[in-house]
């Protein structure tokens, strides 16, 4: 979960510490009076950004593979709009903001937590709008990656004369929207890896049961999580074990494409997911072979509503091409659901940057139960893959850890 409250208490203390960094680096210990009031009103950027953030999530799995925005209109000490993008090809959050305005925006602040764009694609631009609507100053969440913008946003709005203050909330805007950062410069989806594992670190029991490892809060949490990403993707081997749904179990939430890594395309017909493939998507992945047993069932999914790719001369489905074949449909994220020989594949390719972890407090034993990463696994304890950024939160009996893969570890295959 995403408390906002929790950002917050983490915010007012950044917020001291930015700015007693900034009264340092002026190199003069300012009056108390006014370093009271400037930090309060850095405390009520921040806030107004928050709120901002707070709007952007309601566009979640809507806008990909654009990004999660939110706004905030503020005059004279009151919230007089807020918008947020809430789908793919519709209006921009600062212009839903301002269509939404009680009074008049003129002589306004924005707090926006990507910076606006300045270029016409789906709709036309935001600064357009900002400058029509006599907007004073706009503060800026981040700047936008997308090289049709970055930077050129704001620097518009500043030869108009808009005050424009930049990076407020930085971090927290960036992290918002780090499937986005991800998509505009690489092309492939941003991939997390998700699973679930006992104390003793195993994801199902010796036969395989595997219902359920974490409680009833930790698996509504995951079905948030689902909710965030584009796409799900598993292997055959989990498909076969446990016949599951994929979908997103929660009000209003909204179901990913359910990938399946198949390379002899052995997903079964009466499986849920080709069951329900004309209600949502199902991609499976496969190795193009002449066997006619292949063919035969190639063509029997494809009846049944089944989005088969395939590629050429390989063993398995190459994860690397996989992503790429994603990206080109605007699959901007995935979801990476395992079971361990999947995910040992996908870490050994470097494809993973991100990893949640649910760990329930039981022990269930077994040297055959199967772990989240198969494969022979690292020989030395130097040589694991390191987690960095964390954050844990707990959640019933079980608790969340989440974390990133360091980006020199990303292909650490020795
Ligand atoms: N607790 C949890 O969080 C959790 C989550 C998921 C699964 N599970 C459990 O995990 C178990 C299944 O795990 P698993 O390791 O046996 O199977 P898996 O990782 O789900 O599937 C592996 C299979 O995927 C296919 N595949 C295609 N391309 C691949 C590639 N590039 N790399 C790796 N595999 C590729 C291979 O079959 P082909 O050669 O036929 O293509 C391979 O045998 C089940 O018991 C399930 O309940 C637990």
């Amino acid at each position: 979960m995403f408390p906002i409250q929790k950002m917050l208490c983490r915010m007012r203390t950044c917020a001291n510490q930015k700015f007693a960094a900034q009264a340092a680096a002026l190199g003069a210990a300012p009056r108390k009076e006014a370093l009271g009031k400037g930090r309060k009103a850095v405390e009520l950027q921040e806030q107004y950004m928050l709120r901002a953030l707070e709007l952007a999530d309601r566009g979640l799995g809507r806008t990909a593979p654009n990004p999660l925005v939110g706004c905030v209109i503020v005059k004279a000490g009151r919230i007089i709009g807020e918008g947020w993008h809430e789908q793919l090809g519709g209006l921009h959050a600062e212009r839903n903001a301002l269509a939404s305005c009680r009074e008049s925006p003129a002589g306004a602040q924005m707090y926006v937590t990507l910076e606006p764009c300045c270029h016409y694609g789906r709709t036309p631009p935001c600064t357009e709008a900002i400058l029509e609507a006599g907007i004073r100053e706009v503060y800026i969440g981040c700047m936008d990656p997308n090289p049709l913008v970055g930077g050129k946003g704001a620097a518009i709005l500043r030869e108009h004369g808009v005050r424009v203050t930049e990076n407020v909330c930085g971090e927290e805007c960036r992290k918002a929207n780090e499937v986005f950062f991800h998509y505009i410069q690489n092309r492939t989806p941003f991939v997390a890896m998700k699973f679930a594992m006992t104390l003793d670190g195993k994801i199902a029991a010796y036969t395989g049961d595997s219902r359920w490892v974490t409680g009833e809060e930790a698996r509504r949490d995951a079905h948030e999580l689902r909710k965030r990403y584009a796409g799900i993707l598993v292997g055959i081997g989990t498909v076969l074990a446990d016949d599951p749904m994929l979908n997103c179990r929660i009000e209003e939430g909204v179901d990913p494409v359910r990938i399946v890594c198949d390379s002899r395309l052995r997903l079964p017909l009466k499986s849920r997911l080709v069951q329900t493939a004309r209600q949502i998507p199902v991609i499976a992945a496969g190795v193009r072979s002449k066997d006619p047993g292949y063919i035969r069932r190639r063509e029997a999914l494809r009846a049944a509503g089944v989005d088969v790719t395939e590629f050429e001369e390989e063993e398995e489905v190459p994860l690397g091409r996989l992503m790429e074949a994603l990206g080109k449909r605007e699959i901007d994220s995935v979801l990476l659901e395992g079971g361990g020989r999947l995910n040992e594949s996908a870490l050994r390719e470097g494809i993973v940057r991100k990893v949640y972890a649910y760990i329930a407090p039981k022990i269930v034993g077994g040297g055959t139960a199967p772990t989240p990463v198969g494969g022979e696994g690292a020989a030395r304890m130097a040589q694991a893959r390191q987690l960095a950024d964390l954050s844990v939160s707990r959640l019933g009996d079980d608790i969340r850890m989440t974390g990133y893969i360091c980006r020199d570890q990303l292909r650490r295959t020795e």
